[in-house]
């Protein structure tokens, strides 16, 4: 079968069991052109709790179908590859979660969508990259615990100043490895080039930063923006996108480019099974997903 042919067929499946395929912006491509949306984690999240198709194919990582699920319980949420996780939500566990709040009684826990279910049901509320800064502010209090991703917190504390902001050690490796030299050597390649960086590269990295934004976000600004050139200092298959909403524009990636293995598990084939079979499946235990859907949709009220 042809790349259009394998695409035609996904599509066809999915429409004959009443099924939308979601892909986060860092999926291969040739997955992304077959999903209805693409999008960020906030996105995604919005998008899966208003669909109206029985099942929820999810293009991504296991946090990403595991909220979708905790917003769509009565859905069928589909994983094509159920072993694409996060190692940046494996770095904080629901013991340790409850053994923190117990060091620091009273403050709010903020969390990270990229996070499990049993962690987010010890959370007050989560937020996503693209919305961190004002799920922070909106609890008006002058301390909270943020967890997992010291790198977001770290910036989110430049943006929120009034807030003491106390982070637990959690960092994604992929954006992590992402270093100062190689945004200043795409500078010196591009000097004419806006940069904008994903709030989980390190302070030393968003220092070099035109903007700091969610994957979506960076869609908007480079459509938005006067700047005819973007350095994109994020995930490489973020370049797609970029492509398809500013095709007029030009985007440099760094070298090498950032891959996270985690995302690229997903291949159009494994898609195209799990359309046809709606397996392997996402579940959440009840107890647990009720009291994770309160700090879910709490951050989903915030925007
Ligand atoms: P976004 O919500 O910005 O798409 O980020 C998700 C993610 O996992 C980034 O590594
Ligand atoms: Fe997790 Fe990083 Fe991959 Fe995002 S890019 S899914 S944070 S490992």
């Amino acid at each position: 079968m042809t790349l259009e042919e394998t695409q035609k067929a996904i599509r066809a499946s999915a429409a004959s069991h009443d099924a939308v395929i979601l892909a986060h912006n860092y999926q291969r491509p040739e997955v992304q052109d077959v999903a209805d949306f693409v999008g960020d984690s906030l996105g995604l999240s919005r998008t899966a709790a208003d669909t109206d198709a029985q099942a929820i194919v999810f293009c991504g990582v296991h946090f990403m179908a595991e909220t979708a699920k905790i917003l769509a319980p009565g859905k069928t949420v589909v994983l094509p590859e159920m072993k694409a996780g996060c190692p940046m939500a494996d770095m904080i566990t629901a013991p340790q979660l409850v053994a923190w709040k117990e060091r620091y009684p009273g403050l709010p826990v903020v969390t990270y969508v990229n996070s499990s279910a049993e962690v987010k049901a010890l959370t007050d509320v989560c937020c996503t990259s693209a919305n961190a800064p004002q799920v922070v502010r909106s609890l008006g209090v002058d301390r909270v615990l943020f967890a997992p991703d010291r790198n977001l917190a770290h910036w989110v504390s430049s943006r929120v100043p009034e807030v003491e902001i106390i982070a637990w050690p959690g960092f994604c490796p992929t954006h992590e490895r992402i270093t100062p030299e190689q945004v200043l050597a795409a500078r010196a390649a591009h000097p004419d080039a806006a940069v904008m960086a994903h709030p989980e590269c390190r302070p030393s990295v968003l220092d070099l930063a035109d903007a700091v934004l969610s994957t979506s976000g960076m869609l908007r600004y480079a459509a938005s923006s006067p700047a005819r050139e973007f350095i994109v200092v994020t995930e490489e298959a973020l370049m797609h996108g970029l492509c398809r909403a500013a095709p007029e524009k030009t985007f440099w990636t760094l070298d090498p480019p950032p891959a996270c293995p985690n995302m690229k598990s997903t291949t159009l084939e494994k898609v195209r099974a799990a359309v046809d079979r709606l397996e392997p499946r996402v579940e959440v235990p009840e107890d647990v997903r009720r009291a994770a859907l309160a700090a879910v949709e709490r951050m989903i009220a915030i925007g």
